[in-house]
């Protein structure tokens, strides 16, 4: 069989490899599945308004997040239970595209890539608080504070499928502190639900790290995110995987890209499936862009190869779509680089 040639063939493949009872927590979202839908879907609403005669001989998608110099605007969504796909897992990823992740050894194998540590407060204060405290010792540059989980959102394929997280899969963040760990999903990631804004905070004061608040889609939470200090705002409704029914990455991103301006770095995830995708989300006020579910594909695939892979070929294809557009870097593609497809009726 040749290899996958763009992300669609890797998510058929996915789908074809991985038992059932496990893909459905990965390919699915909560709810009707509404969200999970308007993530892809908001991509196509947008067309994009390419330039010519510009000399595009010598281009570059390099730019900087936080102050740090990467390869491309387009990064690895923070994912759980990897491992599930790929003995290897989170390390297979952490190698293949050194993205951050929670421990030690997984920052070891990103090497000298930025890593930033993905954390969700939990009900157990302590235990958030050696998460961050190991994080700053392993070297993380920032910190990726996801907000969108006060309750966990209901995946109704995992019912429907009988999702189980087996007692073998290492989570060391949550299970060494406490071995008698309850069986169900919602009982392993108790996060916190009385988090609010003013515990940002002890989050900042705590870690001394850079925040990122993932999880906002709305420009009043971006103005909050922006007052209690966040150095970027990171656009996500989680992969349709929380509350179903609210707005999708791109379609949030407008408004909380005009409230914040240039006070912090603004991101987005969600249905990011070409090259071009990032190139709208680039257009319509995004530093950068993330992926979840294609690296997933990927990992389950073909392991690190696959998610060496299919990040190149998005990278292939961000840097044909940013030379066709006529702009030699990231930071040339503007507004004026897209347009509805439909009327647009921005939110009020
Ligand atoms: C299987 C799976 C597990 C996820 N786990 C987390 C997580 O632990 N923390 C987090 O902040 N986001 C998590 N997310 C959300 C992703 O970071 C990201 O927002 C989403 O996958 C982006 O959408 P995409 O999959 O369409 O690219 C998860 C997503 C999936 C699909």
């Amino acid at each position: 069989m040749t290899d996958p040639v763009n992300v669609a063939d890797y998510f058929e493949r996915a789908a074809q490899t991985v038992d059932p009872q496990v893909w459905c927590y990965f390919e699915g979202g909560s709810g009707d599945e509404v969200s999970l839908r308007a993530n892809a879907a908001a991509y196509s609403r947008w067309r994009l308004r390419p330039r010519m005669l510009v000399d595009v001989s010598a281009i570059s998608l390099e730019t900087t997040l936080l102050g740090t110099p990467v390869s491309m605007p387009l990064g690895v969504a923070p994912f759980a239970m990897q491992r599930l796909l790929d003995p290897e897992g989170e390390l297979a990823t952490a190698r293949a595209a050194a993205a951050a992740s929670a421990h030690a050894d997984i920052a070891e194998a990103s090497g000298d890539a930025p890593r930033w540590l993905q954390l969700y407060v939990l009900r157990d204060r302590q235990r958030t608080l050696d998460h961050i405290a190991e994080g700053r010792e392993s070297g993380y540059s920032a910190l990726v504070l996801t907000v969108d989980m006060p309750l966990l959102g209901r995946r109704e394929r995992d019912l429907k499928l009988g999702f189980q997280i087996p007692d073998d899969l290492p989570l060391p963040y949550i299970r060494a502190r406490s071995p008698a760990l309850a069986e169900t999903m919602s009982e392993h990631f108790q996060t916190s639900p009385a988090l609010t804004w003013d515990d940002l905070e002890w989050v900042a004061a705590e870690s001394r790290l850079p925040i990122v608040l993932k999880g906002i889609l709305t420009r009043e939470d971006a103005l909050l995110a922006v007052e209690h200090g966040a150095a970027a705002v990171y656009v996500s409704n989680h992969g349709g995987r929380q509350l179903d029914g609210v707005a999708a990455g791109l379609d949030a991103l407008p408004e909380v890209a005009e409230a914040v301006g240039d006070r912090c770095e603004v991101y987005v995830d969600g249905g990011i499936r070409r090259g071009t995708d990032v190139l709208k989300a680039l257009a319509l006020g995004a530093r950068a862009a993330f992926v979840g579910r294609p690296v997933a594909c990927a990992l389950a695939v073909d392991g690190e190869r696959g998610v060496s892979r299919v990040l190149a070929l998005l990278r292939d294809e961000l840097e044909l779509g940013l030379g066709l557009l006529g702009c030699t870097s990231p930071a040339e593609v503007s507004r004026s680089h897209v347009e509805p497809t439909v009327p647009y009726d921005p939110p009020a």
